[in-house]
């Protein structure tokens, strides 16, 4: 029906996410509890059912496709979020795993993805406003990281995977792709704490461990030795899409209000046991 006494919302803040994944719905369903939703993602079919999931069940939800790789495409959903006034929570869950593309595509779209977003999206951030990158342990994991850190330091940079190429040569390949990918990405969050906070805006990522969604368990079937790190887990358990939710809730909540620039590893401690173990 077209009465208008029957489209009357609660006038809630816009929260933009990025992916509609597994851990990207998950996201959006508890972040729509007190938000209105845009979600984004590539795969126009996966908005289709999301919308009609969410909307069917009490969210306030719109959705775009995007292409995180794609400038355009970032500042067209850029535009949309202007036209609404700006954002106050983003959530980029977006990525890709090392088993799901070649190197440079997984570089493409775990920082190139990330950095364009960032740019775009800042002039709609005020104060208040807050941005969470997924990122990941593997950031955290990764071996000579110095050899490459400036170059990784300029992610938009058009020459990236040439200059990579020219560095790492055949050592590179999608699982070493992947962990460069989130560690700039943590990198790149620190990096850009001091432009936020200059319209008073929050900036930063969360590297989930091991996480029960498809795209957790495509990994185990592809990495046997991820049972080994399960196996040295200190909960002895993987984490789930509701504690990551929990996590970016958190990160983008008022409790946060003083956290930026940082990253929030949340991995049943692995990291912790992995460093101690050497
Ligand atoms: N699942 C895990 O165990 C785990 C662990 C650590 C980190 N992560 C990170 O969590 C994030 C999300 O993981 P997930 O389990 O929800 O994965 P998923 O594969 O279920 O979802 C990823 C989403 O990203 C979208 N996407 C891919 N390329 C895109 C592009 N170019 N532009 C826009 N959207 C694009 C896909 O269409 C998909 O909907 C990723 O960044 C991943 O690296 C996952």
């Amino acid at each position: 029906m077209d009465d208008p006494r029957l489209h009357a919302w609660p006038d809630l803040p816009l929260c933009v996410v990025i992916g509609a994944g597994g851990m990207g719905l998950a996201v959006a369903r508890r972040l729509g509890q007190h938000h209105r939703l845009l979600i984004a993602d590539i795969d126009q079919a996966r908005l289709d059912s999301v919308k009609a999931d969410l909307g069917s069940t009490g969210y306030l939800v719109q959705t775009q496709k995007l292409d995180v790789t794609d400038e355009t495409s970032v500042s067209d959903l850029a535009s949309t979020v202007e036209q609404d006034g700006g954002f106050r929570s983003l959530a980029h869950v977006a990525g890709l795993s090392p088993s799901m593309a070649d190197w440079q595509t997984i570089m493409a779209v775990n920082l190139r993805g990330p950095a364009l977003v960032a740019r775009h999206l800042l002039p709609h951030a005020g104060a208040g406003s807050a941005a969470v990158f997924i990122s990941s342990l593997a950031g955290h994991m990764v071996a000579n990281y110095e050899q490459v850190s400036e170059t990784l330091s300029s992610p938009l940079s058009d020459d990236l995977i040439g200059q990579l190429e020219s560095v790492l040569g055949e050592e590179l390949n999608p699982t070493l792709s992947y962990q460069l990918s989130k560690k700039a990405l943590n990198e790149m969050v620190r990096r850009l704490a001091p432009a936020w906070g200059e319209k008073r805006a929050r900036i930063v990522s969360l590297s989930p461990g091991l996480i029960s969604t498809p795209m957790g368990d495509l990994e185990f079937k592809n990495q046997p030795m991820k049972f080994d790190l399960l196996d040295a887990t200190p909960l002895k358990r993987q984490g789930n899409m509701h504690e990551i939710a929990d996590g970016v809730e958190f990160l983008l909540s008022e409790k946060a209000s003083f956290i930026t620039g940082t990253d929030l590893l949340v991995d049943g401690g692995i990291h912790a046991a992995l460093i101690q173990r050497g």
